[in-house]
């Protein structure tokens, strides 16, 4: 029979439990999955039903455009409030930007060193006004999927036979984001047309965490998945026989959310564990919506973005190099998934070249 890949499962109390063989089974189930899918399913995770919060973002997302227009913080590049439709695209893509309007807010608390320097992506939180329970909710949920996140990377230290904090101590303090989804209804003529809800993409930082969806028909009333179209779908590691990798679907068994690798975590490790590449499909019947969340962890900005020397080979150091601080590779990712405009790069270069021009045109003009 043919190989079917299929997504392990994680027990979150057993990673971190008292019980050697348990644990090293949570930490195998790591190394599969990571390595071969770039995705778990994690059980027993301590995050809360998230249904509360999508209430108040769906109402949120039924204000007027004109009122949700107050809380669009381009200026902090989208990393706060509210993200209009047709604003991010993926990296590799047909560059039709994502149908899907979002929500993000920092739950964790950022390093008071980086606020100047990297302004738009450590900065403060901005939230709906007329809703506390918005705030609350929002902070409450993504406080506790970083927590499991955090959980996650010390097995996955463990499981890769590094320090336990060898991942942890590197993201304390980064640019966490919690970002709140919802995927837009499409037309008759867009579900004919391939349309997809969010591009093929790999996440850019280190690890996130999915607590799952919810569907809304065209009444607005929650409603089960209108047909198999839609869903998340990831690509399994290139193989001889699949030179393409395969695409598997993600949906995680009930009561668990899923946990995938990011590129900063898969650079970090040459390569062992794989950033996935996933689409979110659209349903193939009009109307429906669907609300979504994912925490991202990061790593703090002024880590460095290469193969720990654990994993520095030849081939590793190829693939990955140059290093890159993690507060540069933002503002490059950010750039080219639309969120930051294109003069964010400059500067990541010296500033004052405007200066020696000036300098010179001012001698020219004297001699
Ligand atoms: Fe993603």
């Amino acid at each position: 029979m043919a190989y079917e890949p299929s997504i392990p499962t994680v027990d979150l109390a057993e990673l971190a439990g008292p019980d050697p063989t348990a644990r090293s089974r949570a930490e195998a189930a790591l190394r599969e999955g990571f390595g071969e899918c770039g995705l778990v399913y994690v059980r027993t995770h301590g995050v809360s039903d998230i249904g509360a919060l999508y209430d108040r973002f769906l109402a949120f997302t039924a204000r007027s455009a004109e009122d949700k227009e107050r809380f669009n913080r381009n200026d902090l590049w989208f990393q706060r409030g509210w993200t209009p439709p047709d604003t991010e695209k993926a990296v590799v893509g047909t560059g039709q930007p994502d149908f899907k309007e979002c929500w993000f807010a920092a739950p964790e608390a950022l390093d008071p060193g980086l606020r100047a320097q990297y302004p738009e992506i450590f900065c403060d939180n901005v939230w709906p006004d007329d809703d506390a329970a918005f705030a609350a909710l929002d902070l409450k949920l993504g406080h506790e999927l970083h927590v499991a996140g955090l959980a996650l990377l010390r097995g996955c230290a463990r499981a890769l036979g590094l320090p336990e904090d060898g991942f942890t101590s590197r993201a304390e303090g980064g640019a966490h984001v919690f970002r709140l989804l919802r995927y837009l209804p499409l037309t008759e003529a867009q579900t004919s047309q391939k349309v997809v809800w969010g591009e093929e993409h790999t996440d850019f930082n280190l690890i996130t965490l999915l607590p799952g969806g919810r569907f809304h028909a065209p009444d607005g009333s929650v409603s089960a998945a209108p047909d198999a179209g839609s869903g998340l779908y990831l690509r399994t590691r290139p193989s001889a026989e699949h030179p393409e990798g395969r695409m598997v679907r993600g949906t995680a068994p009930a009561g668990c959310i899923v946990a995938q690798v990011g590129q900063q975590l898969e650079i970090l490790t040459g390569g062992t564990f794989l950033a996935t590449p996933h689409v979110i499909t659209a349903p193939h019947t009009a109307g429906y919506s669907r609300l979504s969340a994912a925490h991202f962890v990061h790593l703090h900005a002024h880590q460095i973005v290469f193969p720990l020397p654990e994993f520095r080979t030849d081939e590793a150091v190829q693939a990955y190099a140059p290093p890159v601080l993690a507060g540069t590779y933002a503002i490059k990712t950010l750039v080219d998934i639309g969120l930051a405009p294109p003069t964010a790069l400059n500067k990541l270069g010296y500033r004052h070249y405007d200066r020696l021009a000036s300098i010179r045109a001012r001698e020219a003009g004297e001699g």
